[in-house]
């Protein structure tokens, strides 16, 4: 199996993801300053790993702390959770696990040493939970796919796989139980430009396990699906809103439109902790937009002639309309019927 985020040595190693799939390195993060900076570069990325990622970031930050006093401690972890918080904007599961581990911090009652203590133990919990839903989702996802033809083609976008869960993962996780009980046929992967999370992490998680893959540019999905070569469609989610609208890497929008005008079954496969139910629908989900070097440049090339200006939004969000149905760990849900599981 394959996992992103370990903790061992008493530190947290990730699989360096910015440089697969031709090296498989692993990273030693010991400071919560560095699991920032780890996040931000994605190193580690995808919405869950990310929020597995932040736990620890916590809880490495309050190691560095040396204050006893509890509202000196709580001031100075209050700096890394903002450091924290600050790395990247639209997966809700990074601010889920903050608002975790500090509800942790102020409610734990003991020594600040009790406190570090707890805070590892949460840590751990989180990671370990987000490993049990990936598999429940799988279970649910794989229950919720279309029941003919009986080998199915799924078409799936970024990578919502282990490389971005505790392990296992999301819209992939669906896919590996699909592969298991004999339902897939193959999976087609969208490269996702441009940081290519498809045609890198997917295909190369799909290798791994030896699940037939075809990898195809963003611009060839709707072709794909007017030939009848797509059953269904699995995505992940980086937030979620009360109303089923739901953001994730940019570029779903338009496979959802091509699946509806396709009649091809849309599912998000996410956890309940990417759904924001502060939120009542998509509008206000704040959006990453990153450096426009990710569309002009490849490796050392640069592709656009100069005095051309950029726009580079790292999500999108797909309204509920679009969605066929949300797979969580807790079942699988029509988008508007998501409220009755608020937690
Ligand atoms: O920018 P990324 O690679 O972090 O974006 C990842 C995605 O959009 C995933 O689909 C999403 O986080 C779900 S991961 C289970």
């Amino acid at each position: 199996m394959l996992y992103p985020v370990i903790w061992q040595n008493n530190s947290v190693s990730l699989i360096d993801q910015t440089r697969l799939p031709n090296e498989y390195t692993v990273v030693q993060i010991h400071r919560s300053e560095d699991m920032a900076q780890a996040i931000k570069t994605m190193i580690v990325r995808g919405a869950p790993a990310i929020g597995v990622a932040a736990a620890y970031g916590i809880y490495l930050g309050s190691r560095e702390i040396e204050a006893q006093n509890h509202q000196e401690f709580l001031e100075h972890l209050e700096k890394v959770a903002d450091l924290l918080r600050s790395t990247r904007p639209t997966a809700v599961n990074l601010f889920w696990a903050i608002s975790r581990m500090m509800k942790t911090a102020y409610e734990t009652l003991g020594t600040v040493v009790e406190i570090k203590q707890k805070l590892w133990e949460t840590a751990q919990a989180i990671h370990a939970e987000d490993l049990q839903t990936c598999h429940a989702i799988g279970e649910h996802g794989l229950a919720a796919l279309p029941p003919t033809p009986e080998k199915l083609t799924i078409l799936t976008h970024c990578n919502a796989g282990a490389l971005a869960t505790a392990g296992y993962g999301t819209a992939l996780g669906v896919v590996r139980s699909a592969w298991n009980s004999g339902r897939l046929e193959r999976v087609f992967a969208d490269e996702t430009r441009p940081r290519l999370q498809g045609a890198k992490l997917t295909a190369w998680e799909c290798v791994q396990e030896g699940i037939p893959v075809t990898v195809i540019t963003d611009s060839m999905a709707a072709h794909c699906m007017q030939r009848g070569l797509i059953h269904a469609v699995v995505v992940g989610a980086d937030r979620i809103a009360a109303n089923g609208d739901t953001a994730n890497k940019i570029g779903t929008y338009s496979v959802a439109i091509a699946a509806k005008a396709h009649h091809i079954p849309f599912f998000v496969a996410a956890p309940l902790s990417t759904v924001d139910f502060s939120l009542p629908d998509g509008s206000k989900i704040p959006i990453e937009e990153r450096h426009p070097g990710e569309i002009y440049q490849v490796g050392d090339t640069i592709l656009t002639p100069g005095a051309v200006d950029f726009y580079n939004p790292a999500f999108d969000v797909t309204p509920a309309e679009l969605i066929t149905a949300i797979i969580t760990e807790n079942g699988v849900f029509a988008p508007d019927k998501l409220t009755s599981f608020k937690y």
